[in-house]
């Protein structure tokens, strides 16, 4: 990567200062030049996911002034539409190289992280990683720090309920890329390893819109219960659908999987056919905390009611403390290096319940809750009725 990448925030200052100095504005030396932040997410990808985006954002920034240490904060937003790692690539470098903006954030989906995490790491530019699930993508990406989950981190506490539970014999089926992947191999190894046994696995297309063939093979093993992962912007109600319509659900078999199935903004479209189903999620809805409760409220006035807080908006808001935490430590300057530092001892109270980032990988250290689907006051909710404390990424190189 070319030098130019590496023009730091004194440069600039300086810069700004010694011209205004020039023309005998000496006030304007007073005036920092802007903190400019990136912003990737997949603002006209299919799902909910981009639209719960920017309340989390704002919100955060309705609470805490679009200042830190007197810079004052500029958002440079771009979309990446979907899937599509070239265009987040493109978009990471123009935001560096044209925009000059001093910290990257964002991406849903993990090529997209990937292909930022390799932008970020060439030009020594921290990236908050808003949301990806995919355990190995940390490795080789020193400047990037997960605010998110990865799917064996939720699989690997739900495979030992499940067995805990009663539950001996299960189908995994998942979306065939990183998180799926990881998914399917967490649980299975893991069910396996408390007694449970596999009846068969499958993965299926990240596009896949008729889950009916997969789910009848699965039918076809007899299981007591089927695991699945499918993200959130796919959207589980033609999962729930083929589920009911192979015969799965009138033969009794239990559907467990992640969160990202009943995801609050899925559920909806989800139905009555959600009732029930049990998912490992690192949050919900239903979370008792006053931060939770603030934030729904805020991001139903935001969106006019059409759309509530879920994961990713939580996610988001937990990536603005982040960096308005680590910037105003170093007093408004972002050294990639101390950022880092600074980044690996971060801890502090989500809407989703405590959370850490893990100084060794960088990954984020959460409760995961198991939740069972069900109908409060006419309206389907995830509720939390087991937690397992502070649970770190297995890390186990599940996909790679
Ligand atoms: C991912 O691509 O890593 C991803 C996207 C959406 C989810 C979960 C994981 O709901």
């Amino acid at each position: 990567m070319r030098t130019s990448l590496h023009g730091s925030v004194s440069r600039r200052v300086f810069v700004t200062a010694a011209a205004a100095a020039g023309l005998g504005a000496t006030r304007a030396l007073a005036q920092p030049a802007p903190l400019k932040i990136g912003v990737i997410f997949s603002y006209s990808g299919s799902g909910p996911t981009g639209l719960t985006f920017d309340p989390g954002i704002n919100l955060w920034m309705s609470q805490h002034g679009d200042r830190i240490a007197g810079r004052k904060v500029e958002l440079i937003r771009r979309d990446d539409t979907g899937i599509a790692p070239d265009t987040a690539r493109r978009l990471a470098q123009e935001l560096i190289v044209e925009n000059n903006v001093e910290i990257l954030a964002g991406v849903a989906f993990t090529p997209n992280a990937i292909a930022v995490a390799q932008v970020s790491t060439q030009a020594k530019k921290p990236f908050f990683l808003v949301n990806a699930a995919t355990s190995n993508i940390m490795e080789k990406a020193p400047y990037m720090s997960r605010y998110s989950f990865t799917t064996a981190q939720l699989c690997t506490p739900l495979a030992k309920w499940a067995v805990a539970n009663g539950i001996t014999n299960a189908y995994s089926i998942v979306q065939d890329y990183g998180p799926g992947i990881d998914a399917g191999n967490a649980f299975t190894k893991q069910f396996a390893d408390s007694g449970g046994k596999v009846t068969g696995a499958t993965r299926f297309p990240v596009n896949t819109e008729d889950f009916t063939p997969f789910l009848q093979r699965a039918h076809d093993t007899k299981p007591q219960a089927v695991f699945v992962f499918v993200n959130a912007s796919t959207g589980g109600a033609a999962f729930l659908k083929a589920f009911r319509d192979v015969g799965l659900a009138r033969d009794g078999v239990k559907l467990i999987g992640t969160g990202d199935l009943v995801s609050e903004n899925n559920l909806p479209a989800d139905g009555d056919l959600a009732l029930g189903v049990i998912t490992a999620f690192h949050y919900s809805g239903t979370h008792p905390s006053a931060l939770n409760r603030q934030m729904i409220a805020a991001v139903e006035r935001l969106t006019h009611g059409s759309l509530t807080a879920d994961f990713t908006t939580v996610q988001v808001y937990d990536v603005m403390h982040a960096i308005y935490e680590v910037v105003a430590a170093q007093h408004g300057q972002v050294d990639p290096d101390r950022t880092m530092e600074l980044v690996k001892k971060l801890k502090f109270e989500s809407a989703r319940g405590p959370i850490a980032i893990d100084p060794a990988t960088r990954d984020i250290v959460e409760n995961v809750y198991i939740r069972r689907t069900e109908k409060r006051n006419g309206k389907l909710v995830n509720v939390e009725f087991d937690t397992i404390p502070m649970v770190k990424d297995p890390n186990e190189h599940y996909s790679s």
